[in-house]
């Protein structure tokens, strides 16, 4: 039996008369990678959100490591996320944020230094946020998610705004972290990036599950944009 990470039981989201999220009942095996799939506005952002206690559920749970989010002692050396790369003070520097984040957690600065060199920020971690590309924005978020080294990392797609190296780069590192036996829970549209990224897959419709299972599984010897199409019903990711 595999060790569960994150367990969602009839999770639902509620947003005035729209169902965003609908009954959602998935299991997020430990030290393994996991693609969350779906088509714009299936609930993929809701559901991560409802996890992290960043929005409550109107009916359900979700839990990580068997516990609701604001539960967890410590919840930055458990759990890393990246859900808004938005969320930095624009007149700091990279630098600087993840200092202040760090600061709060009781992480050395020495630490904030490997982590800004893992993503590839060095060179411009002295600069303000302000002036970062979204690239580059992303690059602190993943740094930010980090910091506290923790087992199990949450992302709403984190290629977002990457270029074509730095999609490949995000490759390797989300492997080299999975390697060290974390799980990441990891959304994204990029379908053909995901097949060669992820383990298992979870993709919801509507708010609602569809399809779970390892790649293989899930792909069924096809590919996970033609699964993904066809499970969906033709719609575009
Ligand atoms: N705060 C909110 N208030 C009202 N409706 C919301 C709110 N947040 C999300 N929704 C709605 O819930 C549905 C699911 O949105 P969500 O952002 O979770 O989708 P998603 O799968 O992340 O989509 P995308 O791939 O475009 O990021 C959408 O119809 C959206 O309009
Ligand atoms: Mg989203």
């Amino acid at each position: 039996m595999t060790a569960i990470a994150i367990e969602f039981d009839s999770l639902v989201k509620q947003f005035g008369k729209q169902r965003a999220v609908d009954k959602l009942t998935a299991k997020v095996s430990s030290g393994r990678i996991t693609g969350f799939l779906g088509p714009n506005g299936a609930g993929k952002s809701t559901t991560l959100r409802c996890l992290v206690g960043l929005s409550a559920p109107t009916e359900g749970s979700a839990k990580i490591l068997g516990a609701a989010y604001k539960d967890l002692a410590n919840p930055l050396t458990r759990v890393g996320t990246v859900l808004d790369s938005r969320g930095f003070h624009p007149s700091l520097t990279g630098k600087q944020n993840l200092k202040v984040v760090a600061a709060a957690a009781g992480i050395s600065d020495s630490r904030v230094d490997e982590v800004l060199a893992m993503v590839e920020l060095t060179d411009a971690s002295g600069k303000k946020v302000k002036n970062y590309s979204l690239g580059m924005k992303q690059r602190l978020a993943l740094a930010g998610a980090i910091l506290g080294d923790p087992e199990i990392l949450i992302l709403d797609e984190p290629a977002n705004g990457l270029d074509p190296a730095g999609i490949a780069w995000l490759r390797n590192f989300l492997r080299n972290l999975a390697h060290g036996g974390r799980t990441i829970l990891v959304s994204s549209h990029q379908l053909a990036e995901m097949q060669n990224t992820v383990d298992d897959v979870l993709i919801i419709n509507k708010g609602a599950l569809i399809a779970q299972g390892t790649i293989e599984e899930v792909t069924q010897g096809s590919t996970l944009e033609e699964a993904f199409l066809k499970l969906t019903g033709g719609q575009l990711s």
